[in-house]
């Protein structure tokens, strides 16, 4: 398939691009002071970990996409962040808010079984045991034909193939013109840079629980005027049909072009009857992860301000992290691909960096052990 080629710099991507799953494990871990090379050890570990597990039942197609975040980044690496990774973005609305959350690693682990998914993220949090601590764990399930909990078929209107591929993967050329503008040091680094990060993506992920007690009081017309599509044959309304507040129209964004600006999403079920949890886990690859932003911002502040998601009256973001995906190669060897770039060694430490640490052992250039 298109997304396994070589990249133009011969980078490998992670499995950010496979066929919906029925099962999924969204691990989000923080890494304690003082383990950040131990951290950065198991990158290198983690492909072979996946095998370990997936090759024992390899029509489940067991993957396992990582992502490192901002405040990680500057605690194991001189090298500047990759342009688009910061702290998630709080979006604070008149009415709703979509929280900033802690969040150094994040695992998306899908599989046919959740078996596979349970068992790969046990050995991760066996190897990191002492070192990390869970700040979010989800086990989400494929509900009915793709169905969200709120009963929609979600993911329709995902780019496919090549599309995907142009949505999600950072290509060389995107980094030049970001870094030039970053100024100085950093713009020299830019063809470093392009070599060391092209092959990789963004990802930002929500945790979101649901009202169903209100959702279910409202009419199927109330519920598919908040989508802009009809629930049980998934057809999208007319364009004049399309109330300003709905999910569709707050989410479909254009470049000044008129090109539209896509991201892949991937979300998930879960819940719990027990404790009256019903959610779904959010989360979107892009190589502008101000895409995913944008969209953000139309849902929670609203556009115009203050015509905010309609599908937020029945839905909490009770998490929100930004993590950083960089290429199968990058995960394999951070270290040997950063110096190789010119961006390791020696480089200046960005200047978020030195905001980050609380004055020892959090700093990279603090030794380990
Ligand atoms: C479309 C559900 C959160 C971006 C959809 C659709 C559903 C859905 C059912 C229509 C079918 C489809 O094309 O997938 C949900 C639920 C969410 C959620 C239940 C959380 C409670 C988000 C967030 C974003 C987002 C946070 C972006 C930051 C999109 C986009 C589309 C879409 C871009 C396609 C719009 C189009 O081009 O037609 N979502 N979504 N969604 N959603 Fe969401």
């Amino acid at each position: 398939t298109v997304w396994q080629q070589a990249f133009p710099n011969g980078k490998s991507p992670q499995r950010v691009l496979v066929p919906p799953s029925p099962s999924a494990i969204f691990l989000v871990l923080t890494v304690r002071s003082g383990f950040e090379e131990q951290a950065k050890d198991f990158l290198g570990e983690i492909a072979g970990l996946t095998r370990t597990v997936g090759f024992r039942s390899r029509e489940d197609d067991l993957s396992c996409v990582t992502g490192i975040g901002a405040d990680l980044w500057d605690r194991m690496f001189t090298a500047p962040r990759p342009p688009g990774l910061h702290p998630f973005i709080e979006q604070r609305g008149d009415v709703h808010t979509a929280p900033s959350t802690p969040g150094d690693l994040l695992f998306h682990i899908r599989a046919r079984r959740i078996d596979l998914c349970f068992e790969l993220a046990r050995l991760i949090r066996d190897a990191l045991a002492g070192a990390v601590d869970v700040a979010d764990e989800v086990h989400g399930f494929r509900y009915f034909d793709e169905r969200d909990i709120l009963g929609f078929v979600d993911g329709t209107e995902n780019p496919e193939d090549q599309g995907a591929v142009d949505a999600v993967f950072l290509q060389p050329d995107d980094f030049t013109e970001e870094l030039a503008e970053a100024g100085s040091d950093v713009a020299a680094a830019a063809g470093g840079a392009a070599a060391a990060y092209a092959g990789s993506t963004y990802a930002i992920v929500q945790k979101y629980t649901h009202d169903m007690t209100g959702w279910e009081a409202l009419s199927v017309e109330e519920q598919e005027a908040a989508f802009g599509r009809t629930k049980l044959s998934d057809v999208e309304f007319a364009e004049e049909d399309k109330a300003p507040n709905s999910h569709l129209v707050l989410n479909s964004i254009e470049d000044e072009d008129g090109n539209d600006r896509e991201v892949v999403r991937d979300n998930m079920v879960f819940g719990s009857v027990g404790s009256e949890e019903y959610g779904t886990y959010f989360i979107a690859y892009a190589a502008d992860v101000t895409t995913t932003e944008q969209m953000l911002e139309n849902m929670f502040i609203g556009d115009p301000v203050g015509t905010y998601d309609r599908i937020l009256d029945f839905s909490t973001a009770e998490t929100g992290t930004l993590f950083f995906i960089p290429s199968q190669d990058f995960l394999d060897d951070p270290d040997g691909e950063l110096a190789e770039a010119g961006l390791g060694i020696g480089a200046e430490p960005a200047a978020e960096a030195e905001s980050t640490a609380d004055g020892d052992g959090g700093a990279a250039s603090v030794p380990v052990d």
